[in-house]
């Protein structure tokens, strides 16, 4: 094989691991969404239906309640799952460990607009 021959051969390598690795990287995140979802089902439906809210009609999940109630990113809705307001499930980091309420933070923000 000449020079150019291996230069091609190595550059073709890199594209193919580049490709592979994002593509492992696409099937991680849709993996995590959708634990993100099964996890809010399991744990806030009960109250959060769709988003909304049953006990506190002012405070749902859309966008909307969430920039009037100072609620701008995961890490506020992770507070409150750790110190919630009036009527709503304390959740420790035992019964939802961070990386668990991240996921269900992260889901919250990018499905009730
Ligand atoms: C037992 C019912 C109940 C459950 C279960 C529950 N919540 Fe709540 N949630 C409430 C109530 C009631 C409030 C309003 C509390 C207040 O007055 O501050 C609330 C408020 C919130 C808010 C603030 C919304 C806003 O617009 O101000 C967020 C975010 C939230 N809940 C997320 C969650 C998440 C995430 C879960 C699941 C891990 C969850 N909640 C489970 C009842 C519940």
């Amino acid at each position: 094989m000449n020079n150019w021959q291996k230069m091609a051969k190595m550059s073709l390598i890199m594209v193919l691991s580049v490709a592979v690795v994002a593509a492992v990287r696409s099937t991680t995140l849709i993996a995590e969404q959708s634990r993100g979802e099964a996890e809010f089902i399991e744990y806030c439906t009960e109250c959060h239906f769709n988003g909304g809210n049953i006990i506190k009609s002012t405070k749902t999940l859309s966008e909307k309640d969430r920039v009037t109630n100072g609620i701008k990113n995961a890490g506020d809705i992770i507070r409150i799952i750790r110190n919630p307001g009036e009527g709503m499930t304390r959740f420790d980091d035992k019964t939802l460990p961070d990386n668990d309420a991240r996921r269900i933070a992260e889901f919250i923000i990018k499905t009730f607009k």
